[in-house]
C-alpha cells in the first residue's frame, strides 16, 4: 500500500494498521504533534483526499475532509493526503546563533588539544618500556602525569612510536585543570589519540544547546577558538511532545520510548553537524570533543538516562552533572574515543542550560545584582553576584512558540510578529520575511495583545470589549474571535483570528514567569531597585519587545536601559566551556553553591501567579509606566 502526499509529490510504503503520523515522518515530513500523539492538540491534522482511514474519535474539531494523523491509521488500500504549507511543518525555522556577543574572558585552552612529543630513542643503557618513556616526556612537556591510557592506546603505541621515529602526536581530552585534576566527576586527563610523527592541522569540537523546541550546533576550531559553521534545526524529539512533562512521559510509557527520544536528539545533532562538516570538508574524526547545554530532562534524555522521577515527587534527576561519556556509546557524529560533556544542572527544573547562561553573562562574578531569564517553553532564571545565586522555573506552556493557540506557530517564514490598528480597526500586520501571513509567532502574540490593550480592545482580563461592532469581531466556532488578516490575504485561505482562549493562555504564561520573578525577588527581600540589569535570554532573542511586554506584565516594570538581550546564552557558555577547562571548571564551581527554589513548594508562587493573570498586574504600583483604562 503507497501513502501519497499533497503538494510535495511524495510517496511512502504504508502497512495495514500503522498510523498515518509515522506514515507522514517516514516521507521526511515534521508535522507538529504537541501533545505526543494523544489526539488533543491538533496541530498533526492533515486534509484527507482519497483512500480509507481509521480514525479514533477526535477531540478537536475538525473541517470537513481533516483527520489527525496520530489518530488515523491505514486499513486497506492506497492513501492520499494533503498537508498545508503552514506552521504545522516543522521546518524552516529561523534559528539563532550567536546572534548577539558576549565578552569571553577565558583564554584559548580546550577541553581536548594535541601536543607533539619527541621521545629518546631506547638503547641498552636507556631501556625503559614505551609507556613509561611516552609518560616521562609528557610529565616534562606539560606538567601532568595523572593520565588514563586505555587498552585501545596501549595496543597501538609500539606501533606508533617506531613509526614515527619516536615523534609522536598525542591527543589529550578532559584536561581539567592545568594541574591535573580537580577530582570533579570523572575529571581526569586521557590520551585518545596517537598518531606517528608530527600531525599538523585544526582540530575540532563542537558546542551544542539542546532546547526542548530546538537544538543549536556550534562548530568550533579548538586551535584557534574560532566558531567555524553553526546550525540550528528543530529538535526531532518534538514528534514525542512540545514540552519536557509530555516528553519524560513517553519516554516512560512508550515501548522503547526512551530510546526513541534519545535518537530523536542525537539525529538532530548529528544531522547539523554532518551539513557543516560536508561544507567545511572537515572530517567527522576530526572533532574531538562536544560540550552540551541543555535543561535536566533534555540532558537526561539524549544520554538516555531515565527521566521519569524529574516529574515525581520529590522531583530528583539522576544525576546533576553526568559523568563525561565516550561518544562511541552514543554515537555523535564524531570521533568515537572523544569525550561528550555536559553541562551541570542545579535542580530538576534549572538545569545545564542555565548555568551555562550564568557562565556566558559573568552574572557570578560580578558584584553587582543581575536578573537572568531565559524565556522559552519554560522560564527559568537566575538571581544574583559574584556571592550568591538564586534560581528558579516555571512552565510557561508552549504559546511563545505557537502551542495552545489556534493560529500559534514558530519564528518562521510568514509569522506575524507586530500589528498595527489603524481606523476603524484596519490592521496591518507585519510577517517574518515579508512572507504571506500564517500565524502568530511568540513576540507577534505579545505585541498584539499590548497593542488590544492600549486600543482597549481587550479589557484587563483579557476579554474582548463585546461593545465594538465590526465584522473583526465575530462569534466563531470556538467563541470569541478577532480577525487580524482575512482569508483573501493569507498563505492558507483562512482567516488569521485571535481567540479569547488565546489570550487566556497566553496570560496564563506571562503570569508565570513574572509570578516566578516575584517569588524570587521575595525571597531574598529584595525590589527590583536593587537589580541593576535585567538578561533576557532565549529564543526570543531581540525580537521580543520589552516595552510591550512589560505592558501586558510579563517583565519587571524598570527603565528599559537596565534591560539588555543577551541571545542564546545556553550555547554561548557551552563554547566557552568547550574552549577553556577554566571556564569548565567554574560552571561546575558555580553550580555546586547555587540556590535552587522549588515554586512547588509552598503558596507563594500560586498567590504571585493568580495576582498576574490580569493585564498587566492586579497591583498597579507594580506596572506605574503603564496606563491602564
Ligand atoms: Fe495529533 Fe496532538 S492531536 S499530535
Amino acid at each position: 500500500m503507497k501513502l501519497s502526499i499533497r503538494p510535495d509529490n511524495l510517496v511512502v510504503d504504508i502497512e495495514k494498521g500503522g498510523s498515518l503520523l509515522e506514515g507522514v515522518r517516514s516521507a521526511g515530513i515534521n508535522l507538529a504533534s504537541s501533545c505526543g500523539g494523544k489526539g488533543t492538540c491538533g496541530k498533526c491534522k492533515v486534509e484527507l483526499v482519497t483512500g480509507n482511514l481509521e480514525t479514533k474519535a477526535s477531540m478537536k474539531k475538525l473541517g470537513a475532509n481533516e483527520v489527525l494523523s496520530c489518530q488515523s491509521f491505514f486499513t486497506d488500500g492506497d492513501v492520499t493526503i494533503n498537508i498545508p504549507n503552514d506552521g504545522r511543518r516543522l521546518s524552516g525555522h529561523k534559528v539563532l546563533i550567536n546572534e548577539i556577543s558576549l565578552p569571553n574572558p577565558f583564554g584559548l585552552e580546550p577541553l581536548f588539544r594535541r601536543v607533539v612529543l619527541r621521545l629518546p630513542e631506547p638503547s641498552l643503557d636507556n631501556n625503559i618500556d614505551d609507556l613509561s618513556r611516552l609518560l616521562v616526556e609528557l610529565k616534562r612537556e606539560i606538567g601532568i602525569e595523572d593520565i588514563y591510557f586505555s587498552l585501545e592506546m596501549m595496543q597501538k603505541l609500539p606501533r606508533v612510536l617506531r613509526e614515527g621515529n619516536w615523534t609522536v602526536t598525542v591527543g589529550l581530552a578532559l584536561l581539567s585543570c592545568t594541574e591535573g585534576g580537580c577530582g570533579i566527576n570523572g575529571c581526569r586527563t586521557e590520551i585518545i589519540e596517537l598518531e606517528p610523527g608530527e600531525v599538523q592541522g585544526a582540530y575540532y569540537g563542537l558546542a551544542v544547546d539542546i532546547g526542548t523546541t530546538t537544538v543549536k550546533v556550534n562548530l568550533v576550531d579548538l586551535t584557534t577558538g574560532e566558531t567555524v559553521a553553526s546550525g540550528g534545526e528543530y529538535n526531532l524529539q518534538q514528534r514525542y511532545g512540545d514540552d519536557v512533562i509530555n516528553r519524560i512521559v513517553y519516554s516512560t510509557d512508550e515501548k522503547d520510548g526512551l530510546n526513541r527520544l534519545q535518537q530523536a536528539a542525537l539525529t538532530s545533532i548529528n544531522n547539523l553537524v554532518q551539513k557543516m562538516l560536508s561544507e567545511q570538508k572537515i572530517k567527522e574524526e576530526h572533532i574531538y570533543t562536544c560540550v552540551v547545554a541543555g535543561n535536566t530532562t533534555m540532558v537526561h534524555l539524549f544520554l538516555g538516562i531515565p527521566a521519569n522521577n524529574i516529574r515525581l515527587e520529590p522531583y530528583i534527576p539522576a544525576a546533576s552533572l553526568p559523568y563525561p561519556v565516550k561518544s562511541r556509546y552514543l554515537g555523535l557524529a564524531m570521533n568515537p574515543n572523544g569525550f561528550i560533556y555536559t553541562l551541570p544542572a542545579v535542580g530538576s527544573y534549572v538545569g545545564g542550560d542555565i548555568t551555562s547562561g550564568v557562565l556566558a553573562t559573568r552574572l557570578s562574578s560580578k558584584e553587582r545584582i543581575s536578573l537572568l531569564i531565559d524565556i522559552g517553553t519554560n522560564g527559568e532564571m537566575v538571581l544574583g553576584n559574584s556571592d550568591w545565586q538564586i534560581s528558579c522555573a516555571c512552565s510557561a506552556g508552549p504559546c511563545f512558540e505557537g502551542g495552545g493557540i489556534k493560529y500559534g506557530m514558530r519564528a518562521m517564514d510568514g509569522a506575524i510578529d507586530k500589528v498595527d490598528i489603524g481606523p476603524d480597526y484596519e490592521i496591518t500586520v507585519n510577517t517574518i520575511n515579508d512572507k504571506k501571513p500564517q500565524g502568530i509567532c511568540g513576540s507577534g502574540l505579545i505585541d498584539i495583545m499590548s497593542t488590544f490593550l492600549k486600543e482597549e480592545i481587550i479589557g484587563r482580563t483579557g476579554k474582548f470589549d463585546k461593545n465594538i461592532k465590526n465584522t473583526r469581531l465575530r462569534l466563531g466556532e470556538e467563541g470569541w474571535e478577532f480577525v487580524l488578516v482575512w482569508g483573501k490575504d493569507t498563505e492558507h485561505g483562512n482567516d488569521i483570528v485571535i481567540l479569547e482562549t488565546d489570550i487566556d493562555n497566553v496570560i496564563r504564561a506571562k503570569g508565570a514567569i513574572f509570578g516566578a520573578i516575584r517569588v524570587l525577588m521575595k525571597n531574598v527581600g529584595m525590589t527590583f531597585d536593587n537589580v541593576s540589569e535585567i538578561l533576557i535570554a532565549g529564543g526570543f532573542g531581540n525580537s521580543l519587545n520589552i516595552k510591550d511586554a512589560i505592558t501586558i506584565g510579563m517583565l519587571p516594570d524598570v527603565p528599559l536601559e537596565k534591560y539588555r538581550y543577551v541571545g542564546n546564552t545556553s550555547l554561548k557558555g557551552a563554547q566557552m566551556s568547550l574552549t577553556s577547562v577554566r571556564a569548565f571548571e567554574e560552571v561546575k564551581e558555580m553550580s555546586k553553591g547555587m540556590t535552587y527554589l522549588d515554586l512547588s513548594i509552598g503558596n507563594d508562587f500560586m498567590e504571585e501567579f493568580v495576582s498576574a493573570l490580569f493585564l498587566p498586574h492586579t497591583d498597579f504600583t507594580l506596572f506605574k509606566s503603564v496606563a491602564v483604562n
